[in-house]
C-alpha cells in the first residue's frame, strides 16, 4: 500500500486532516484501531469554539452540526447562589460556541470520508511506525490476521494520548511537560430537558459543577469527584443531591431531573509534548497536548493542529516548499500553551483544590467576582473561550 500521507487515528484530528487534505488534492489513508461502532459512539466533548465550526462547514461536513447543534451566546458562571451571564457575542463582537457532541462531528467527518471514496481502515492492530526521520516513512500493522505495510511520504500521529505516535519519537529528542489535578470529572448523560438556555460554570464548597446539553430531550452534566472514584460509588440519588446542592440558588432556580442512562468519570491532566514533529512524523491533538475539559479546548486544539498541519503539507505538494512543515511544530505550540494556559487557569478558578484549604476558597471567590465584575477580565474570558483568532 502506498499513500501521500498516512494518518494514524480516527478521532477529530485524524479525521478532520484526511477531510482538509482531501480538499487540497493530497491522498491519504487512515487506520484506526478500534471499530466504526464504537468510535461513532465514544462520548466525549460537546463544546465547538466558532473557528471549528467555520472549519466544519468550510469543509463541506457542517449541515447537520447547523442543523442539530445549539449556537450559544453566553455561559454562565454560578457561585455564592447567584448567576452570572457571561456575554460571550457580546464582548467578543459576535463570536459564538456551538454545543454539538464530538462523537456526531466523527460520525458526519466519516461518512463524508466514505462517501467521496476516502480510505479509513478500521479495527488495525500492531500498528509501528518505521523510518519516521528518513523521506521513505512507513506504517506496519495487521488487518484481519494480515500483516500490511503502507508507505507514505508523512505521517500523521493523531492516536491520541496513549497512541504509538508520540513514543516512537525517541526520548532524548522529546520534552514532555505535565501537571495533573486532585479531582476528576464524574460525567452524565439524562433524558431530560434543559435546565438553562446556555452552560452554567458553577463553583461550590462542595466542589465544581457543569451543566451542559445535548439536545433538547438530552442533557450533559458533570460534576467534580474524586478520580480514583467507582462509578458504583455514586448511585443516582447521590449525584442529584450534589449536583442539587453545587447548582443551588437564592431565586428558587430548578434543576431538571430524569432518567441517568451513562455515566463515567474521566481524570484531568494538563500535558504537551515539545516538539510536535520528528523528521517525517507530524503529532497533532491528543497525541501531543491534553488540556483538562473546563476550558473546553480538546477537540478545539485537536481542529487547530490540522489546520496548520494540513495548509503546510498542500503548500509542500503544491511546490515542494517544506518552510511551513519545519515551522509546524513551534506554530501549533504557540496556540497550545495559551489554551493550556487558559484551560488551567478555569480549572483552578472553579474547582476546589483541598478540603483545608480556606484561604484559595477566598482567592477563588475574589476571581470570580472580578471576572463578573469588570469588562476587561471577562472579556478575556469570553476572548479565549470562543477561541483566538488562528493566526
Ligand atoms: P482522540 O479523540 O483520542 O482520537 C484518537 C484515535 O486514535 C482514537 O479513535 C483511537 O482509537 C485511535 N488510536 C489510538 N491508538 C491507536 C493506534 N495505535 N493505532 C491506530 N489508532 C489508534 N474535551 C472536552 O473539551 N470536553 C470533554 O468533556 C471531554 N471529555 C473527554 C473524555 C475522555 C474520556 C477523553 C479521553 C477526552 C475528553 N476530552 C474532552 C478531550 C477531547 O475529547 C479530545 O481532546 C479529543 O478527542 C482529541 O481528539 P484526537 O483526535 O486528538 O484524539
Ligand atoms: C460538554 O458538553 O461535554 C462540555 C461542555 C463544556 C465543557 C466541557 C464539556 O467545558
Amino acid at each position: 500500500m502506498r499513500t501521500q500521507v498516512g494518518i494514524v487515528g480516527a478521532g477529530p484530528a485524524g479525521l478532520l486532516l484526511a477531510r482538509l487534505l482531501e480538499r487540497a488534492g493530497v491522498d491519504a489513508v487512515v487506520l484506526e484501531s478500534r471499530g466504526r461502532e464504537e468510535i461513532e459512539a465514544t462520548i466525549r466533548a460537546g463544546v465547538l469554539e466558532q473557528g471549528t465550526v467555520d472549519m466544519l462547514n468550510e469543509c463541506g461536513v457542517g449541515t447537520r452540526m447547523m442543523r442539530e447543534g445549539a449556537l450559544h451566546r453566553g455561559i454562565e458562571l454560578r457561585f455564592g447562589g447567584q448567576g452570572h451571564r457571561i456575554d460571550l457575542a457580546g464582548l467578543t463582537g459576535g463570536r459564538a460556541i456551538m454545543v454539538y457532541a464530538q462523537h456526531e462531528v466523527i460520525k458526519d467527518l466519516v461518512a463524508a470520508r466514505l462517501e467521496s471514496g476516502g480510505k479509513i481502515h478500521f479495527g488495525v492492530e500492531g500498528v509501528s511506525l518505521q523510518d519516521v526521520d528518513t523521506r521513505t516513512p512507513s506504517i506496519h500493522f495487521r488487518k484481519d490476521g494480515a500483516g500490511e505495510r503502507l508507505e507514505c511520504d508523512f505521517v500523521a500521529g493523531c492516536d491520541g494520548f496513549h497512541g504509538v505516535s508520540r513514543p516512537t519519537v525517541p526520548s532524548r529528542l522529546r520534552r514532555e511537560f505535565a501537571r495533573s489535578y486532585p479531582f476528576g470529572w464524574l460525567g452524565i448523560l439524562v433524558e431530560a430537558p434543559p435546565s438553562s438556555d446556555e452552560l452554567i460554570y458553577a463553583w461550590h464548597e462542595r466542589g465544581f459543577a457543569l451543566v451542559s446539553t445535548r439536545s433538547p430531550q438530552i442533557q450533559r452534566l458533570y460534576l467534580q469527584c474524586d478520580p480514583q472514584d467507582a462509578l458504583d460509588e455514586w448511585p443516582d440519588e447521590r449525584i442529584w443531591t450534589e449536583l442539587r446542592a453545587r447548582l443551588a440558588t437564592t431565586d428558587g432556580w430548578k434543576l431538571k431531573e430524569g432518567r441517568i442512562f451513562q455515566k463515567g468519570i474521566v481524570a484531568m491532566r494538563s500535558f504537551v509534548v515539545e516538539p510536535m514533529q520528528h523528521g517525517r512524523l507530524f503529532l497533532a491533538g491528543d497525541a501531543a497536548h491534553i488540556v483538562p475539559p473546563t476550558g473546553a479546548k480538546g477537540l478545539n486544539l485537536a481542529a487547530a493542529d490540522v489546520r496548520v498541519l494540513a495548509s503546510a503539507l498542500a503548500a509542500f505538494y503544491r511546490s515542494g516548499d517544506e518552510a511551513r512543515l519545519a515551522a509546524y511544530s513551534a506554530t501549533a505550540l504557540r496556540r497550545v500553551w495559551r489554551a493550556e494556559h487558559f484551560s488551567w487557569w478555569m480549572t483552578s478558578m472553579l474547582h476546589r483544590f483541598h478540603d483545608d484549604d480556606a484561604f484559595s476558597l477566598r482567592l477563588q471567590r475574589a476571581q470570580l467576582e472580578y471576572v463578573v465584575g469588570s469588562k476587561a477580565a471577562a472579556t478575556s474570558l469570553a476572548e479565549n473561550y470562543v477561541g483566538l483568532p488562528w493566526d
